[in-house]
């Protein structure tokens, strides 16, 4: 008997036009994400990376086709955290539980569960700036979890941190994902992180940006950066870009 997948996100056709602009951000897009995946969308700059995180989100309405969440809740992490300067780290996520409804008795132990999650405990009276910022996406990521979402929704969130704190953090978005049996969408134009994170990447190609190819990572998790059948995975992936890179440079030439 085959196992049954339930897909978690569907994009049904969809291509994005934004205004009047002459290019389509998106064409044609067809691509099911199953619950519980960790998918990665990889692709140079431009390619509508941020735009299909868009629209999973609802932020923006497909021009043609179809988005479909069945219903799920979705939480976003950005490359910047987000979180407001001026409210502690504990007024920030109690933010997003009274937005979620969470009584207010129990929001200070949600807090403390939440950042025992991400692993930063007693951090709750500090305000943003006097936090590292691989602390500040930790606060960010409970703040996201605060929201009980089913699916993250994932913009580069660690594009801008030191390679330390990055791979750090690559250990406790897949620990919490597995836990949490989340679906993930995460964007990256980081070709080693991707094969490092994902069960799955989807290379996107710009002008009209759109689906090129997809590669599926089968190997056993956790995951370390520095193991070689990561490496072996993302040459692959950078031979794929180089040639698009190649395809571009020749049809701009002629
Ligand atoms: N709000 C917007 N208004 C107009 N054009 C946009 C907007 N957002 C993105 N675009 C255009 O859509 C295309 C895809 O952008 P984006 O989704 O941000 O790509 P990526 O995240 O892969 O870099 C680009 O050509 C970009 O200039
Ligand atoms: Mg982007």
């Amino acid at each position: 008997m085959n196992a049954v997948t339930t897909s978690a996100v569907r994009f049904e056709h969809v291509s994005m036009r934004y205004g009047r602009s002459p290019l389509l951000a998106l064409s044609d897009v067809a691509l099911v994400i199953d619950e519980g995946e960790f998918l990665c969308l990889l692709g140079r700059s431009g390619c509508g990376k941020s735009t299909l995180l868009s629209l999973a989100a609802g932020l923006e309405t497909p021009t043609a086709g179809r988005v479909d969440l069945g219903g799920r809740r979705v939480g976003m992490m950005f490359q910047d955290s987000g979180l407001f300067p001026w409210l502690t780290v504990h007024g920030n996520i109690e933010l997003a539980l009274r937005l979620s409804g969470v009584p207010k008795r129990e929001r200070s132990d949600r807090i403390a569960e939440l950042l025992e999650v991400v692993r930063l405990p007693g951090v709750q009276q500090r305000r943003p700036h006097e936090l590292s910022g691989g602390m500040r996406q930790r606060v960010a990521l409970a703040r996201t979890l605060a929201q009980e979402c089913q699916v993250l929704l994932m913009d580069e969130p660690f594009a801008a941190l030191d390679a330390i704190t990055r791979d750090a953090m690559h250990d406790e978005i897949e620990r919490i994902a597995g836990e949490r049996a989340l679906t993930v969408l995460f964007v990256t134009h980081n070709v080693r992180e991707a094969v490092r994170l994902g069960d799955r990447v989807v290379l996107m190609q710009p002008g009209p940006g759109r689906v090129a190819s997809e590669l599926i990572v089968d190997l056993p998790r956790p995951r370390r950066m520095d193991d070689p059948d990561i490496a072996v995975r993302a040459a692959v992936l950078r031979d794929r870009l180089d040639e698009q890179d190649e395809l571009e440079r020749r049809s701009a030439a002629a």
